[in-house]
């Protein structure tokens, strides 16, 4: 008995020291029979080649803040977890921090006590050039195809770890961007096989904040790409607005009159701020994350989903975004966080609510309450005039019993939205030359025009259906064209 613990202990002694000489050879660099990866995961967390990122906010205006202010925050996380900023490729229209209507010139903040998140943040892509071909030629490493900004690019190898996120407003199928056209789901994961098949990374993440997120991988990421994502929604609902103005008592201050993060977003960004990422995987972020974004039994919140790659979700956060030393002492078990509570949006309505309180709170009598009026009503214009005609065009092809039922089928989970992408963007173009823009509120009709594609119409019954239904459109800056078409 003595002698046989005596000879495991020894065993033990022999295994762990034989496993500390396998570190160190690895760590060196030599040549050495490579343990099996989740092995190799768990004894050298170091060696994880370059770690690259995105940072992409697809909106602006101020009452998009919002959007802009996440992606700064997301910066500061990663610039702590220890990544260069030759690594971080950020695209922000870069609108917010001086913006007039900003209370606070020159800072963005993420919450409504936070620490100022736009210090120092890398102006790759701003303005004119946060666009969709910039975007896929950053994450291709294409630098000859890029157009302005700064010209950095993901020039990551097969060993490397890149980590995408985009915060913005987005409908079934597509994503926006605050120059046109708007991003499709196709076109997407297109770019994520053509990465995949040049060899220059081990593994991805993609955390992506939008209304109907799920929809844009939904039946269309298949697994084997090394790909984890994870979205704010699943494929048929809102994502939500957070830190809004209107909270109760002492949370966001109404003087930023605008919703300071989105929901999922802060419910990662919060954890991964306060934790040793060493210790925590994907997937209990993600986890967290759900809870989080589901807000419990109230009124808002939505389905956080997970896709691609599933069995990744075991990668520590580490792998990705790296760590704050000052965390160390803080793993996910020992911290027993509050939330703050704080009043959710609709993505959809945030910027209703902007202009309702620019509005309630500007002077009688002057220009910018008259200006703010005039902001809601187009707004609301916009809105009635892309719902009515979206409606009208089910029933001038479907028939007045048939016409909602067709756009508003939902497909059943696992299948993509629409099986010819052309055909959508084809549709979009028709409706938007007779209808006008679809704009941010008017993505969310993507999935009715993705059901009339999936029923047989074709280019020219859509053309015939909209130059019948809209005989002319509004002229204000939501429905006109002045932004070119979204598809
Ligand atoms: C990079 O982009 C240019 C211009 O769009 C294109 O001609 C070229 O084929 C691309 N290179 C690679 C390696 O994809
Ligand atoms: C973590 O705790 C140890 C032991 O209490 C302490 O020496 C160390 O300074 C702490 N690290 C940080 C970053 O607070």
């Amino acid at each position: 008995m003595m002698i046989r613990s005596r000879y495991s202990a020894l065993a033990f002694f022999i295994l762990t020291f034989s496993i500390i000489a396998v570190c160190d050879k690895l760590s060196d660099g030599g040549d050495f029979i490579r343990l099996p990866s989740e092995a190799r995961r768990f004894f050298d967390g170091d060696d994880v080649g370059t770690r690259w990122a995105i940072l992409l906010a697809g909106s602006n205006g101020y009452w998009n803040y919002r959007h802009q202010a996440d992606v700064c925050h997301a910066y500061q996380v990663l610039k702590r977890g220890g990544l260069k900023d030759e690594n971080i490729v950020v695209f922000m229209y870069d609108d917010i921090a001086n913006n007039e209507e900003n209370p606070r010139r020159g800072i963005i903040v993420n919450s409504p006590h936070g620490e100022d998140v736009y210090n120092g943040v890398p102006k790759d892509y701003v303005g004119e050039h946060v666009t969709v071909d910039n975007f896929f030629a950053v994450l291709l490493g294409n630098k000859t195809a890029v157009k302005g900004g700064s010209g950095k690019v993901v020039e990551s190898g097969p060993n490397d770890h890149i980590f995408i996120y985009y915060s913005d407003h987005g409908g079934p199928g597509v994503l926006g961007m605050p120059t046109s056209p708007y991003l499709y789901a196709n076109d997407l994961i297109n770019v994520l096989k053509k990465k995949h098949a040049s060899g220059t990374y081990n593994n991805l993440v993609f955390y992506l904040e939008a209304c109907e997120s799920g929809s844009i991988f939904e039946g269309l990421l298949p697994e084997g790409l090394n790909i984890y994502a994870t979205t704010a929604a699943n494929a048929e609902e809102s994502s939500w607005g957070t830190y809004c103005p209107g909270d109760s008592p002492s949370s966001t201050p109404d003087e930023y009159g605008t919703c300071l993060a989105d929901l999922y977003s802060v419910a990662w960004m919060e954890d991964s701020d306060a934790h040793n990422l060493r210790t925590e995987t994907l997937r209990q972020q993600y986890q967290l994350v759900k809870k989080r974004t589901a807000a419990g039994n109230s009124y808002y919140g939505s389905h956080v989903m997970q896709y691609g790659d599933l069995k990744q979700s075991l990668d520590t956060l580490y792998m990705y975004m790296g760590t704050n030393p000052a965390n160390d002492n803080f793993t996910l078990l020992s911290d027993n966080f509050l939330w703050p509570s704080s009043k959710a949006v609709n993505q959809r309505d945030a910027d209703l609510l902007h202009f309702w309180y620019k509005f309630s709170k500007a002077p009688e009598g002057s220009t910018r309450k008259f200006e703010s009026q005039q902001q809601l009503t187009e707004a609301m214009t916009h809105r009635t005039h892309v719902d009515n005609n979206i409606k009208l065009i089910g029933k001038l092809l479907f028939g007045i019993e048939r016409g909602p039922k067709v756009l508003n089928n939902v497909r059943p989970a696992g299948e993509p939205l629409v099986d010819d992408w052309n055909c959508l963007k084809s549709l979009v173009r028709k409706f938007e030359t007779y209808c006008g823009s679809l704009s941010q509120y008017g993505m969310k009709h993507m999935r009715s025009i993705a059901n009339i594609c999936n029923a047989g119409v074709n280019v020219q019954q859509m053309a015939e259906a909209s130059s019948q239904a809209c005989t002319s459109f509004p002229s204000n800056p939501w429905s006109s064209l002045h932004r070119g078409f979204s598809a």
